[in-house]
């Protein structure tokens, strides 16, 4: 992994450092351990496999998980809070390749260097959580930096920060009602995925997600974009949306879109779609809300509003995972009476100081446009993804959609969202397919509702084009031994 360099943040009032943080006396033995911490790291060059010694111990976590948490975990995993970059080292003492990062939570990887300087900087506030009657200065800086950002191709102007991207959606939704007297349905689409409160799980589209959950909230379901039928899938949406809209009319009090659909399949749609649907609710005096939780900062721009060129017709937006904060921003129009949004903390100091490093980073690092490190990365993947597929084609055989039709893609995605379709989109190959990486080096997870898909949530903010190799040499190792 590329060393980082250790340097001393610029304008800390500004961005909100603890006062003890400022401390030179301080700032030197922050150095010393961090440089430390790099010359530990660099022990950690690539995947290897469990260490036989720390297999009781690490049986015992994972028997302690099953007895505690009442359940097993998808993968035998617990982290032994240690990694370098894109490589996370286990409890088993295993080093694994890791492309999933919480579900897209640790886009700087493990232990990067800039990080822990923001995390022990941050210990050294007065508080661990900041609230929303007290609070500090990092508060403001984290989100100045949102809106700033949105601000350039949007009217957002406001932001509400929240501790998951569920509590981000709550927010979001409760100033869409708000805003329109109460509007008791909501606009989706089909495959989408809000979170996990209770309304969110009901207008997430995935019925284990709603069972047993008493259902008291009214969806209104669009078709997402199908690349199969282009602007056919244009114009049946529209179409779709506008007899939704006539059937209740004043009655819905959002239009909430992924720009790019995550737990869904990491599908995505042209600007055209989104543009025309998002037209359509503007003139019905619809708000309409972008859910970015899962694809922010990893696309061609951090808001993935900007790189669809939509902006001017999004009234609210939510972010989260990489951001280690998660918020709710919104339009001056939108911003709700006193009273609707609080709580009383909207998250750990450490997240508000790690996620404004890494938003520094991702805004000013070469990350987006084009020819971007997220784009390059991508173009990487697509590159190995292709090769692999050449390589191996009885295990990609065409994927059938749920009408019954081959879809022409076997590998694709956005950004930092790749996703591979091995086994037609079979779950429960894929699944195998999964633990077999996961033995040999590789975290991955699953994403889809059949056919199902690889995900890969990327490391984008360390991962390098190269790092593919290693990672593609596993899979392709692993793909062998389930075929
Ligand atoms: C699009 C989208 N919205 C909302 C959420 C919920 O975020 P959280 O799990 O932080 O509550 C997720 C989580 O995966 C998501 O992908």
């Amino acid at each position: 992994m590329t060393p980082q360099t250790l340097e001393a943040p610029a304008n800390s009032a500004q961005r909100g450092l603890p006062l003890m943080a400022r401390n030179p006396a301080v700032r030197a033995a922050i150095d010393s351990i961090v440089a430390e911490l790099e010359r530990a790291q660099s022990s950690i060059t690539g995947a290897r496999p469990a260490d036989p010694a720390r297999a009781a111990e690490a049986a015992a976590w994972l028997d302690r998980n099953r007895a505690v948490r009442g359940n097993s975990t998808f993968y035998p995993y617990v982290g032994d809070g240690f990694g370098n970059g894109p490589l996370v080292q286990l409890a088993d003492g295993s080093v694994k390749w890791d492309m999933i990062n919480g579900i897209g939570v640790h886009m700087f990887g493990h232990c990067d260097p800039r990080m822990v300087r923001a995390a022990l900087e941050a210990g050294l506030s007065d508080l661990c959580q900041e609230g929303n009657l007290q609070f500090n200065a990092d508060v403001l800086a984290v989100a100045e930096l949102l809106v700033a950002e949105a601000a350039r191709t949007s009217g957002i102007r406001h932001c509400f920060i929240t501790n998951s991207g569920c509590m981000a959606n709550e927010s979001a939704l409760k100033v869409c009602q708000q805003k329109t007297g109460g509007a008791p349905r909501i606009i989706a689409f089909a495959d989408c995925f809000m979170g996990r409160s209770t309304t969110m799980s009901q207008i997430g589209d995935g019925p284990a997600y709603r069972q047993g959950v008493a259902l008291n909230v009214l969806v209104d379901y669009m078709p997402f974009y199908d690349p199969a039928l282009g602007q056919r899938s244009v114009d049946m949406a529209a179409w779709h949306l506008r007899q939704t809209i006539a059937r209740y009319p004043k009655q819905h009090s959002c239009f909430v879109v992924e720009p790019v659909q995550g737990e869904g399949g990491f599908n995505t749609a042209p600007p055209e779609f989104f543009r025309t649907l998002m037209g359509i609710c503007r003139e019905a005096g619809i708000p309409v809300w972008a859910d970015e939780v899962q694809s922010f900062g990893r696309t061609e721009r951090m808001f993935h509003f900007e790189a669809l060129g939509v902006g001017d017709l999004v009234d609210v937006v939510t972010i989260g995972k990489m951001s280690q904060v998660c918020a709710c921003l919104m339009t001056p129009e939108m911003n709700p009476k006193p009273g609707l949004l609080s709580g009383t903390f909207s998250s750990s100091v450490s997240a508000y100081h790690v996620g404004l490093r890494a938003l520094e980073i991702m805004r000013d690092g070469g990350y987006y446009g084009p020819s971007g490190r997220n784009a390059t990365l991508h173009a990487a993947f697509r590159e190995h993804a292709e090769r692999l597929v050449k390589a191996h084609p009885a295990c990609f055989p065409p994927v059938i959609d749920s009408h019954g039709r081959t879809q022409p893609a076997l590998y694709g995605g956005t950004g930092g969202m790749m996703r591979l379709t091995p086994f037609g989109g079979d779950k429960d190959r894929i699944v195998k397919l999964l633990h077999a990486m996961f033995a040999e080096g590789v975290i991955a997870f699953y994403c889809g509702h059949g056919p199902y898909h690889i995900r890969f949530l990327a490391p984008v903010g360390v991962m390098e084009p190269t790092h593919m190799e290693p990672v593609f040499a596993i899979i392709a190792s692993a793909l062998r031994k389930v075929a």
